[in-house]
């Protein structure tokens, strides 16, 4: 009931007319404009396929799913404010650019977010990295917060929150409450995803309206289990030790 039927387009470059496109099975839209999914480009499609295939061997779910961060990153950046920065090149003229505004941190969801680390160091040298572990308390099967290290001057700070999973929405949902705790400001926290249900977008963008949130892709829903569907099985098992 809760499952959305699957979207198959065709996917490829604008200019192929569809009858030479491949078809494949594409995000599910949303309805929240905090919301951004990449877009269904061929190699997303591609690398998608490569770390939902439950025959694939850890080495290549890295490499893979490292490829896909790094593009969830390079979409994220687009979101943080810039001023007009104007610099002189070495023949003399000047470039009316950009600079962006602001300082920045990522905070990583342990233990599959800390997967997303690497790909935000790659593209934000020396940036400064906090880590949240939620996990589910036993005997009220709620997220309870564990444990947490974050900058002292988090609230001055640009968070990009880190969490290839987004399920049910429970863990992300205390982590974004354990920021605002510190004072950082809703609309300066974005939300770097690879998975996504619908249910757990739901959840997440209608408790955060002013908090941006990048997905690659949003899944047909979840399994008794709370497993995304089709989904890709536990992003931290197979990341860290499968
Ligand atoms: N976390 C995972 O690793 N996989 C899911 O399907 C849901 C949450």
């Amino acid at each position: 009931s809760d499952v959305k039927p699957t979207v198959t387009q065709c996917v490829g470059p604008v200019y192929r007319s569809e009858d030479q496109k491949p078809t494949a099975v594409v995000s599910t839209g949303v309805e929240f404009d905090t919301v951004t999914i990449l877009p269904q480009t061929p190699q997303l499609i591609a690398l998608l396929s490569i770390i939902r295939n439950k025959n694939t061997q850890r080495g290549d779910f890295i490499f893979y799913s490292n490829r896909i961060i790094r593009l969830l990153v390079e979409e994220g950046l687009n979101h943080l404010p810039t001023v007009e920065h104007t610099v002189t090149t070495p023949v003399g003229r000047p470039y009316g650019g950009l600079a962006f505004q602001g300082k920045i941190c990522g905070v990583s969801i342990m233990r599959a977010g800390e997967a997303m680390e690497q790909g935000l160091r790659e593209c934000c040298r020396s940036v400064r990295i906090g880590k949240i572990l939620i996990q589910r308390d036993e005997e009220s099967s709620q997220p309870k917060l564990f444990y947490d290290k974050l900058p002292e001057d988090i609230a001055d700070r640009w968070v990009l929150l880190l969490d290839p999973m987004l399920a049910t929405g429970g863990s992300a949902i205390m982590a974004v409450d354990v920021l605002l705790s510190r004072g950082v400001p809703e609309e300066r926290i974005l939300f770097l995803n690879v998975l996504a249900s619908p249910q757990g977008i739901q959840n997440f963008a209608t408790k955060f309206p002013k908090l941006r949130l990048v997905t690659a892709f949003v899944d047909q829903g979840l399994d008794e289990k709370n497993y995304i569907i089709p989904g890709l099985g536990d992003f931290g098992d197979r990341y860290y030790t499968m």
